[in-house]
């Protein structure tokens, strides 16, 4: 056994003797003998020198652990690059067919979102629209001018998909030209209790009854400050001096060139409706709150889950609640006063309703008119040829309001009937001399999903074109590819005109 031992050795001798060398080839071939070694004396003859081939190993393991680091940093970039693009696929494939999966509650899914994105914002990790609203050679196929701005496009996100202004910054970053956070009550509310907004997936519909959930006046106030703060201070002004001065180009609302701020504002639900008083002094207060922050506020009297709130919408109490608002918003101590337009519902559509929203819009000076809001009806949801589940079925009578793409048929009619009956008394009232301006404007909002939809509601006369459900079915890239099939149709349509 001893003698096998023995031979075995003196077989492996050689190989054992090259095996020290190699691996201190790999550590450093500068490598000096260790210093603090006590098992050497210090008269010992110095170590052998490092065979030739030392040199090119080194060099290829060098090699190896750059291409290896260079690998894995352009898999990174280009995994951050897709990831954060509003063009990527996964944002629509992916994201929200998982979301509904983890949240079976929608309201969930939403909070989940809204502080999903807050949090990927700090680290420069949001999802961003990286194509340019101009193209290569400057033009700006999609710039509309609203109220004196000109809009870098005018696809809208629509109220409610930021109740409390936490997000705004991140749905511009969406590709939006028009971001409109709230709505917003003067004193802080619950809302209705939980469960308050159900899915219907077979329709890509939702429906909600929040019931106007709100942290207030006063802290939306305190968050868009910061906000207005943090600007300020990047460009080396003062709060007070961005107000007083403005930034030629750049909104005092959005902060942004070529974009708006839209801030919604409605009364409480304890606020009894019947008290027209009572009712002004509520949106009066959040317009004192809110307006510096703005450039247009919206006045909701349009919500379904709000009792008593579409009865604002009546000629006589809009006229004196829309002239309670305009007068504030002329008193912000601000270079440019935000504009004010009023939110009115899908449902009060008969000549009449509508003939009296219109006076109210003439008579107190208001600027414009959103059309659409969600609906309580409850006909005509379901496409033929959907069959809905049984939990569908049950979640469509679900008491609230009705959004998504079943939508868009009232919503264009409404803005086609609404810009026929807002210009003719136009010309009524400029017959007269009144100095108004002569035309108001229309954002349109209910069941716009795609890019010939939205062209549609701008060329039966609205300026706007806003989206929520679309996106909580369609991700954060829906403006985006929105914007991207306007292009495209539009480019379709040049060409056929040169033709
Ligand atoms: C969950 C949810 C919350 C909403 N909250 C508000 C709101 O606070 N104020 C408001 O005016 N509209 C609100 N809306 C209505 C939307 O702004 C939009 O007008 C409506 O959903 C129709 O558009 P859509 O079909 O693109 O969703 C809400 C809609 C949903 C689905």
């Amino acid at each position: 056994m001893a003698t096998s031992y023995l031979r075995a050795r003196a077989a492996l001798r050689p190989l054992l003797r090259n095996k020290s060398p190699r691996f201190s080839l790999r550590t450093s071939p500068n490598r000096r003998p260790n210093s603090t070694s006590t098992s050497a004396p210090s008269s010992a003859p110095p170590p052998p020198p490092l065979p030739p081939t030392s040199e090119p190993a080194a060099g290829f393991s060098r090699a190896k652990a750059i291409t290896v680091g260079t690998a894995l940093s352009l898999t990174a970039y280009a995994l951050y690059y897709y990831a954060t693009d509003t063009r990527a696929s996964f944002h629509k494939f992916i994201v929200p067919p998982a979301l509904r999966l983890l949240f079976p509650d929608a309201e969930d899914a939403h909070h989940f979102g809204t502080h999903a994105l807050k949090t990927l914002y700090q680290f420069g990790l949001h999802p961003r629209e990286r194509v340019l609203d101009v193209d290569a050679s400057g033009n700006k196929p999609l710039a509309v001018t609203v109220f004196g701005t000109e809009l870098s496009n005018p696809i809208g996100i629509s109220a409610g998909l930021d109740k409390d202004a936490d997000i705004p910054d991140q749905l511009f970053a969406l590709g939006a030209g028009v971001v409109e956070v709230g709505g917003c009550t003067p004193f802080p509310q619950e809302g209705n209790p939980k469960p308050r907004v159900f899915r219907v997936p077979g329709t890509d519909g939702l429906i909600n009854r929040y019931g106007l959930n709100s942290k207030g006046a006063d802290a939306m106030a305190q968050r868009l400050g910061e906000r207005l703060r943090d600007f300020a201070r990047s460009i080396g002004m003062t709060e007070r001096e961005v107000m007083d001065e403005g930034i030629e180009g750049v909104p005092t609302g959005s902060l942004q060139p070529g974009r708006l701020l839209c801030v919604q504002v409605a009364k409480n639900k304890k606020t009894d409706e019947k008290d027209v008083e009572a009712v002004k002094r509520d949106y009066v207060y959040c317009v004192k709150r809110l307006a510096p922050y703005a450039d247009v506020l919206v006045v909701n009297v349009s919500s379904p889950n709000t009792p008593g709130l579409r009865d604002l919408q009546a000629a006589g109490p809009l006229t004196a609640l829309l002239g309670a608002v305009v007068e504030e918003a002329q008193k912000t101590r601000r270079k440019t006063k935000p504009r004010v337009m009023v939110k009115v519902s899908p449902d009060e559509d008969d000549d009449t309703q509508m003939e009296g929203v219109v006076q109210a819009v003439w008579n107190s000076g208001v600027d414009g008119v959103i059309v659409g809001n969600t609906t309580k009806r409850r006909t005509g949801l379901v496409p033929e040829g959907v069959r809905l589940t049984a939990q569908e079925q049950k979640n469509i009578m679900e008491e609230g309001g009705y959004s998504g793409p079943a939508l868009f048929d009232q919503t264009l009619k409404l803005v086609g009937r609404y810009r026929k009956m807002l210009d003719s008394h136009s010309l009524k009232i400029e017959g007269v001399g009144s100095g108004f301006s002569s035309q108001k404007v229309i954002f349109a909002t209910g069941g716009i999903t795609n890019g010939e939809q939205a062209l549609k509601v701008l060329n039966a006369g609205a300026s706007v074109a806003m989206v929520y459900t679309g996106m909580v079915y369609g991700g954060s890239g829906t403006v985006t590819r929105i914007k991207n099939e306007m292009r495209q149709k539009l480019a379709i349509e040049g060409k056929k005109k040169d033709a």
